[in-house]
């Protein structure tokens, strides 16, 4: 088998965009500006972004939830998967890339079904624990997790918590150019990313695979996984979760 080579995959990557994704102006426009504002490129590729579109479509999902906005790439992608009445709560830490965003969403025609709330995942993710609870609002159908890797496992539990047995949850930048399988590594963001993976292994809320992606990022992969029965009784958690039985 031939070993691929970063020129070799980069052209499959660009064949399989061209074949079956296509172009769109609310996508494309949305990386340009992203790229003018000088925000990293660090967006989902087009193939990965048509995955969680397909996802959310597969999945019947009405209600998003995506952790790291960036310049609202993968929301735009997420925002069609979904029914004109359903909503992305996306989350940014950054003021500016937030406003990126907005007009992104905006310009793609998807402003009105996308809420970006601005501020650290860690301290917005138990604000819309409430509303879940209380059943003011529905629980997330998908979870896209993209932001900072350190803090994996925490979005891991609040992915379970605001979700609902079939919530589909996947893990952006899971392979880390190989270094995932280092155990020795000593970037910070690596072993985030391992003990997501471990997290999503031992917990028995989820049940989960990943897959290594080659493509105009790089390689790196994700991680796709499903919230079990187990998030609704609250087994294997050390408080109960939104949905335990009364
Ligand atoms: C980084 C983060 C991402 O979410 C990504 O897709 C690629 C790179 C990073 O922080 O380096
Ligand atoms: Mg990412």
């Amino acid at each position: 088998m031939p070993t691929p080579t970063p020129d070799a995959w980069r052209r499959v990557d660009a064949y399989l965009s061209e074949t079956l994704v296509g172009h769109d102006s609310g996508l494309e426009s949305a990386v340009a500006e992203q790229n003018a504002a000088g925000l990293p490129a660090i967006e989902v590729s087009p193939v990965s972004g048509k995955l969680l579109h397909l996802l959310a479509r597969i999945s019947g999902a009405r209600r998003v939830l995506e952790i790291g906005t960036l310049g609202a790439y993968s929301t735009i992608w997420m925002a069609r998967g979904i029914p004109s009445d359903g909503r992305v709560v996306t989350i940014e830490a950054e003021p500016a890339n937030a406003a990126i965003a907005r007009a992104n969403l905006d310009r793609a025609g998807v402003g009105d079904k996308v809420e970006i709330v601005v501020g650290r995942a860690a301290d917005v993710l138990p604000t819309l624990e409430g509303p879940i609870r209380s059943g003011d609002t529905a629980p997330f159908d998908l979870v896209f997790i993209d932001a900072d890797k350190e803090s994996n496992t925490i979005y891991l539990d609040w992915a379970a918590r605001l979700g609902h047995p079939g919530t589909v949850v996947v893990v952006d930048n899971i392979g880390r150019g190989g270094e995932v399988a280092n155990p020795a590594t000593v970037e910070s963001n690596v072993i985030g990313t391992q003990r997501g993976l471990e997290m999503l292994a031992r917990d028995p809320r989820f049940d989960a695979t990943a897959l290594q992606t080659l493509d105009l990022k790089g390689w790196d992969g994700i991680a796709i996984a499903v919230v079990t029965d187990a998030a609704a009784t609250g087994d294997g958690t050390s408080e109960p979760g939104p949905h335990r039985a009364a």
